[in-house]
């Protein structure tokens, strides 16, 4: 294993990145600046734009240049340069699996335009043919199950669409919220991304780092991590964060994946528990999430879905 691994690096991505210069990464999230104006501890966010694209496409070749044969790349990235990022991805030779949007309701108010209410997530992988995909960890049961009882509804349940508009942004109160950072991703968005294209033990790595939520999100799910920020404030507070993450023991990671599960369904314990058969469905999908052998004891995850319920009151 790679000394790197389960490390947060001080320094510019770019100069670390060349300086590794060897496959290392299974799964590489990036959340660049946007040139949006936003103010960091070191980064200055307001760069004339030819000089922003030509900046954008050194990361992206020298992460390239990090990610495995089979590796995934997935890049957030706002309005003004989505375009941009596809065509560099194209010219630098990654294959688009998906353009997703990420959509909050949780946005800036405008004056005379409408909000700006989404992000950009590009999906890349390095081979079109050989990739990690796991349609079951990320399944929801579809609407064929949930409302129309219909028989030839997939027991597995199905794979969500590329429009992700239940993970909300971090707000000031929640209490994944680091208030030393400007713009931090929700970690169950992070957990969607990890989930869907890497394995337990691969490295997931993230070259700007900001408040670390791809590494936590990484530690949650059992996944090694590398992060690189040039902010030193960030470095050390991310590894602060990441601190408290390690001790989390194995029921802790299921409940995260309960979680997980109850956000992407959409779907408050209460109402969970109000359904005998949404609690079925619940149960079943879990299972097949977490590969587990055995059908999952009902009654554990009832208690589960009420102590989520009285942490929510
Ligand atoms: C949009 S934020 C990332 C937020 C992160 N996804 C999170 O959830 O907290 C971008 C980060 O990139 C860092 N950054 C900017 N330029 C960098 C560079 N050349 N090398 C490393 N980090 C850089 C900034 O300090 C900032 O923390």
């Amino acid at each position: 294993m790679s000394k790197l691994q389960n490390s947060i690096i001080q320094g510019d991505c770019i100069e670390v990145l060349n300086k590794i210069n060897e496959p290392i990464a299974d799964l590489i999230f990036a959340d660049p600046p946007f040139n949006i104006g936003y103010k960091y501890d070191k980064y200055y966010d307001s760069v004339k734009s030819k000089n922003y694209i030509a900046w954008t496409k050194t990361w992206m070749q020298a992460c390239k240049k990090n990610l495995k044969p089979h590796g995934s790349f997935y890049i957030a990235i706002g309005d003004d340069y989505a375009a941009n990022v596809k065509m560099i991805a194209d010219e630098i030779g990654l294959t688009m699996r998906n353009w997703i949007i990420w959509h909050y309701t949780f946005g800036q108010q405008t004056k005379n335009k409408f909000a700006r209410s989404h992000t950009h997530i590009f999906y890349f992988v390095n081979d079109k043919d050989n990739f990690t995909f796991n349609d079951h960890a990320i399944g929801v049961p579809s609407d064929r199950q949930l409302l129309y009882n219909d028989k030839r509804a997939n027991p597995k349940g199905k794979i969500p669409d590329d429009v992700w508009n239940q993970y909300s942004r971090v707000c000031g109160t929640f209490n994944e919220r680091q208030q030393w950072h400007p713009c931090q991703m929700p970690e169950s968005l992070l957990r969607r991304i990890i989930m869907t294209s890497s394995n337990p033990k691969d490295c997931v790595l993230d070259p700007f780092n900001g408040s670390g939520t791809t590494a936590a999100a990484a530690i949650q799910l059992s996944r090694n991590y590398i992060g690189i920020d040039m902010s030193k404030q960030y470095v050390e507070n991310t590894r602060k964060r990441l601190e408290k993450l390690k001790k989390l023991t194995a029921g802790q990671k299921r409940d995260i994946m309960l979680t997980q599960l109850l956000i992407d369904m959409k779907l408050s314990p209460s109402e969970i528990l109000s359904s005998k058969k949404l609690l079925t469905l619940f149960a079943n999908q879990l299972k097949i999430r977490t590969d587990n052998d055995q059908p999952y004891d009902i009654t554990m995850i009832e208690k589960s879905l009420k102590d989520l319920q009285s942490e929510r009151t």
